[in-house]
């Protein structure tokens, strides 16, 4: 392992945990430390230099990097290759963009090394107990690496949570959709949380007890557990506080969630949900203007609901239909990037291996594998005609939900475009006519007809 940060230190002693001989390489004597010390007791060997460290291994050498995206793997990669041999495998466990990945590849290409771009899903404590992991690459590297993997990997019923992604980047690709929705899914629960606290009236233990409620139901999922207990957390400044009220209301990104977004428009996949996710990270970073606007905005008291119950009964509803076109829209994306890259990506494996470790876990997974599972050539979930009703099945709830947001003045971005997604996904004859005609009269881009093929144009009078 090179890098020894939170995730490669505890992947080690992950690795260590299984009877496994892993020997850990940071340029940081720190890090170099502390592993010896956590790893004391167990199989892991510490090196001081990178030539130590691949003195260490036996060949074909099996070497993880787990550092940050962008210019240190280069670095690395520069550093070490000259030391390997012909078979060896070097993977990137970091969260690399998937053209950097191809970049690499092709640039080791001719050194016989296995490159191999592994998204690794879970954070500190899914690398310690058992990550999800997606390996892309080719498959003889992927076979050396395949049996340490399947050990240390989070372990559900329908096997381990890894297994080869498909060709070339194809690994960091599917984690790059894997964060998309992990986005769509952080913003919907907020969104829910607003209403819930605002109009619902929710405090901090009452969000908690509904929350854990939620999780033993069919939204059940990490980050919904975790949600339950962030709602706990005492402020460690005021103990009379809870830590989230005290959290200033600006969200971070390190740009994976952009990427999906860049990618699905580049591929022109409608991915709404995930990409109103990214924007809503972006508006809550303008807290400046937000605060300064809100001092002259004229809002409304708050609508109470009629029966808080119902409410709250719609909201879960709610959350479940955006839960699931964050999934749709994500599963759609990585369908035509298979077909675009050549990844040949099995998606009903990679659904199983998003069972269990990683952050976008849910029990909702399971009824999208069967459908893959039933047929893994459907481009599009919503095609699967029992999915769509059971989907469709919540949109009054939805629509409710909606109501209350928009009354009480409360943005919703992406319940509100996981409406619109899935009915004009529904809908036969949209008004696009109206936009090819506009294209044509102000600039004879020609359009279609509906009852005679061709392409035409008309001089608009
Ligand atoms: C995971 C996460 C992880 C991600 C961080 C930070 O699957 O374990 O997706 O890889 O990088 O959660 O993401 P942001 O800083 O962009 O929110």
């Amino acid at each position: 392992m090179i890098g020894l940060g939170t995730m490669g230190r505890n992947l080690v002693l992950n690795i260590a945990d299984h009877g496994i001989q892993v020997c850990g390489y940071d340029r940081n004597p720190d890090q170099q430390k502390r592993l010896t010390e956590e790893g004391k007791d167990k199989p892991v060997q510490v090196a001081t230099t990178m030539q130590n460290f691949v003195n260490s291994l036996s060949a074909p050498r099996r070497i993880m990097m787990l550092v940050p995206a962008g210019k240190i793997v280069d670095a690395v990669i520069d550093e070490i290759a000259p030391m390997l041999q012909p078979g060896d495998i070097l993977i990137d466990g970091g969260n690399s963009h998937y053209t950097d990945t191809d970049i690499r590849i092709e640039r080791l290409k001719n050194t016989g090394i296995h490159f191999t771009g592994m998204g690794v899903s879970g954070g500190e404590d899914g690398a310690r107990l058992g990550p999800s992991m997606m390996p892309g690459g080719n498959r003889a590297g992927y076979a050396e690496i395949k049996p340490i993997l399947e050990k240390i990997a989070a372990q559900t019923a329908d096997g381990p949570c890894v297994t080869f992604i498909g060709n070339g980047s194809a690994g960091h690709y599917t984690k790059m959709v894997h964060n998309g929705i992990e986005y769509a899914i952080m913003q919907l629960i907020s969104e829910v949380y607003a209403i819930l606290k605002n109009v619902a009236g929710l405090n901090n233990d009452e969000l908690h007890e509904l929350f854990l409620k939620w999780d033993s139901g069919k939204l059940q999922s990490f980050l919904i557990e975790i949600t339950a207990k962030v709602f706990l957390q005492p402020d460690d400044k005021d103990a009379a506080k809870k830590l989230v009220d005290v959290i200033l209301d600006r969200a971070g990104q390190k740009g994976t969630g952009m990427w999906t977004s860049n990618s699905a428009l580049e591929l022109h996949i409608p991915t709404p949900t995930i990409n109103d996710a990214v924007t809503a990270r972006d508006i809550s970073v303008y807290k400046t203007e937000r605060v300064q606007i809100a001092n002259y905005r004229t809002v409304t008291a708050i609508t109470a609901p009629a029966d808080k119950n119902v409410l709250i009964q719609q909201l879960h509803d709610a959350l479940y239909f955006g839960i699931v076109c964050s999934y749709v829209q994500g599963l759609h994306l990585l369908r035509k990037a298979s077909d675009t890259y050549n990844y040949q990506i099995d998606i009903a494996e990679v659904v199983r291996i998003w069972k269990g470790g990683c952050i976008i876990r849910s029990v909702i997974l399971t009824d999208i594998r069967n459908v893959y599972l039933n047929n893994n050539e459907i481009s599009n979930l919503l095609l699967d005609k029992t999915f769509y009703q059971q989907l469709i099945a919540n949109r009054p709830a939805l629509v409710e939900v909606l109501k209350a947001a928009m009354e009480n003045n409360i943005g919703t971005p992406c319940l509100s475009s996981s409406l619109s997604y899935a009915d004009m996904m529904g809908t036969g004859r949209l008004a696009s006519n109206l936009i090819q005609a506009q294209r044509d009269l102000f600039g004879a881009h020609t359009y279609e007809r509906i009852d005679a093929a061709g392409a035409f144009h008309t001089d608009w009078k």
